[in-house]
């Protein structure tokens, strides 16, 4: 179909261009048939233009218009004018004019879609992802995606300035571990071998370090066979990093750099440097999570030492087994029916505590079922410790130590959303945790596993422990925090062969199996590793939090649910007969 190239944008027209003739392409937004007028707003990735078809102005497309509706693709022609005294929308930027049409041309007919092309549709997410290249036409999807392109471009230049190359890294590859299962993909060449998508491109950054690239990054996608939730995709895209001859502090540097950039591009805030620090001790301690919300002023506070010789049997238990009573104070609280008060117990209770202990302060005395197993020094104490006043309430969790503060900073959130402490509009919180334990022990298997992966490098004063104690071996390991978020994670290497033989030991890993797993990286260390560490962003999230969207799906073009699937090609799918044959695979049935 002929139809001439368009003269302006749909979000282009303004009163300077009153008089012209403009060709406009783009869908039909809203159509409204006033009898005898027609008012068309055409809509593209610019915005939205009205168009009129008036028969006194052209008949012929006037009664064209009459075919109109809703997403018709079309090509109009016609001269911008002023909209009459009353009738501008205020609302948008084109909003002073309109365009009067003599000559429409319908470029495709559209079936009306499955929902209004509007910020607020009121249908179900699986909807919009069966369409979502309906959905991705409305505003907020739009914007949402040219944010993410324009994080690109940021990331890209930043890290040009500072001297990174971008390198890409193999897809199919040998699976590394990262503690997700991984996506494994059948060779046909290669009878009952496999190849495995990347969790990450840690080795091969690695790799690069060695071959002398000294700075490295990537925009990649990563694959991770887990449990999703709002902030996890099974595949995602991470902002990859690699540095050669740095510290922590070096890689702190480049990273604030670049949060610097994007507060400043995106949302016109200065961001303040340094980045505050918690350990990740202290961050359990009085947050009961790695990865805290400091956009409100709520901490948990340790009363092991209030307790140090009590008589009460759950306290004198958790304090024998080197477990923790961690207390919280809900402010203003203390009238809470014992409704309100069952329901919290079942909270916590769901998340694996055996009970909550809870008192209310009634003029300095506390009011609670367990409250006569306390002497009056504890009572005072609490108090004390907790700084509470009259009408406020305490919440006591106790039990094995990261188990129990987990749950307490759980019901330190949940407190929050019910207190409405958290301010949305507050200035973002930003927060390195650092210092995370090397190791993470697991009780089913009865071994240790690697906190983070098994290359990251011990703080060097705890490497003398790491046979005797492991669990107290702290790692040269951080995480970025926004909100409450883990927007990135990274660490120091390990880059010499005696530390890396120790750490596959305490990990329970054997010669033979190290060697086959990573024998690659291990032998290139032997060739002139140098010292290096690195980070990487959760890409989604970081887009997210700027968009201010509550799931990473609403920054991902074509997202998968949360169990997996792909709603608009239906894949997962089965495969022909012929296709697994020739991949020497059977399905068992
Ligand atoms: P890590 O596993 O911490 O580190 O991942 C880095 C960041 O990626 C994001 N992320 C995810 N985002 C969406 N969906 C997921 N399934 C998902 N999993 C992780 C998080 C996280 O902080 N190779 C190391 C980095 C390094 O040591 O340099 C790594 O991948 O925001």
């Amino acid at each position: 179909m002929k139809f001439n190239r368009r003269t302006h944008n749909c979000g282009e027209l303004r009163e300077k261009h009153i008089g012209q003739k403009v060709v406009l392409n783009g869908w039909v937004s809203t159509r409204r048939d006033l009898g005898g007028v027609i008012f068309i707003d055409l809509r593209d990735r610019y915005g939205i233009t009205q168009t009129v078809f008036e028969p006194s102005y052209n008949s012929e497309a006037h009664e064209h218009a009459k075919k109109l509706r809703s997403e018709y693709v079309i090509s109009v022609e016609g001269k911008v004018r002023k909209r009459p005294e009353g009738t501008e929308n205020q609302q948008i930027p084109t909003g002073y004019v309109d365009v009067m049409i003599d000559k429409l041309i319908i470029l495709n007919q559209a079936e009306t879609p499955p929902f209004q092309i509007e910020d607020k549709v009121d249908v179900s997410e699986d909807v919009r992802l069966k369409y979502r290249y309906i959905d991705l036409r409305r505003p907020k999807m739009q914007s949402n995606i040219l944010l993410r392109h324009k994080m690109y471009q940021l990331t890209r230049k930043y890290f040009d300035q500072n001297n990174f190359v971008e390198i890409e890294t193999p897809v199919l590859m040998k699976s590394t571990p990262e503690g997700a299962r991984d996506f494994i993909v059948p060779s046909r060449l290669h009878k009952g071998k496999f190849y495995a998508l990347p969790q990450s491109p840690q080795q091969y950054k690695q790799l690069l370090m060695v071959s002398g690239f000294d700075r490295y990054f990537q925009i990649v996608k990563c694959f991770r066979d887990e449990d999703l939730r709002a902030d996890r995709q099974p595949e995602f895209t991470q902002i990859d990093v690699e540095m050669s001859f740095v510290d922590v502090e070096d890689v702190f540097e480049i990273v604030e750099g670049l949060m610097q950039l994007f507060f400043k591009e995106i949302m016109n805030y200065e961001l303040k440097l340094p980045i505050p620090r918690l350990t990740f001790d202290e961050a359990m301690e009085k947050y009961g999570s790695d990865k805290p919300d400091l956009r409100f002023n709520l901490e948990m506070v340790t009363l092991n030492e209030t307790f140090k010789k009590t008589e009460f049997r759950v306290f004198k238990d958790a304090l024998e087994n080197d477990g923790i009573i961690t207390g919280l104070l809900a402010k203003g609280c203390g009238n809470y029916t014992r409704n309100q008060l069952d329901v919290l117990t079942d909270y916590v209770k769901k998340l694996g505590a055996g009970g909550l202990i809870w008192m209310r302060v009634k003029e300095n005395i506390l009011e609670a079922p367990v409250a006569k197993f306390f002497t009056e020094q504890e009572k005072a104490d609490i108090i004390k410790k907790m700084n509470a006043g009259s009408g406020d309430l305490i919440f006591i969790l106790t039990g094995t130590k990261l188990r129990t503060l987990s749950i307490m900073g759980s019901l330190r959130l949940e407190m929050a959303r019910r207190l409405n402490l958290i301010d949305t509009n507050s200035s973002p919180s930003l927060l390195w945790v650092t210092d995370f334990p090397l190791f993470e022990w697991d009780d089913e298997t009865k071994r240790y596993y690697a906190m983070h992966h098994p290359f990251t490098s011990p703080r060097l004063e705890d490497i003398d422990m790491m046979d005797e104690n492991p669990a107290n071996v702290k790692a040269r390991a951080y995480d970025l925090v926004l909100n409450g978020n883990e927007i990135a994670g990274g660490s120091i290497r390990i880059h010499n062969a005696d530390l890396q033989a120790k750490m596959f030991k305490v990990l329970g890993i054997s010669n033979e199996e190290a060697k086959e797993k990573f024998g690659f990286l291990m032998n290139a260390f032997k060739y002139g590793a140098p010292p290096h560490g690195g980070i990487a962003f959760g890409f989604d999230r970081l887009v997210m939090l700027f968009a201010g969207e509550s799931s990473i799906r609403d920054v991902i073009a074509f997202p998968k649910t949360s169990s997996g699937m792909s709603l608009m090609d239906e894949s997962p799918s089965t495969v022909d007969e012929e296709q697994l044959t020739e991949l020497h695979i059977r399905i068992k049935n």
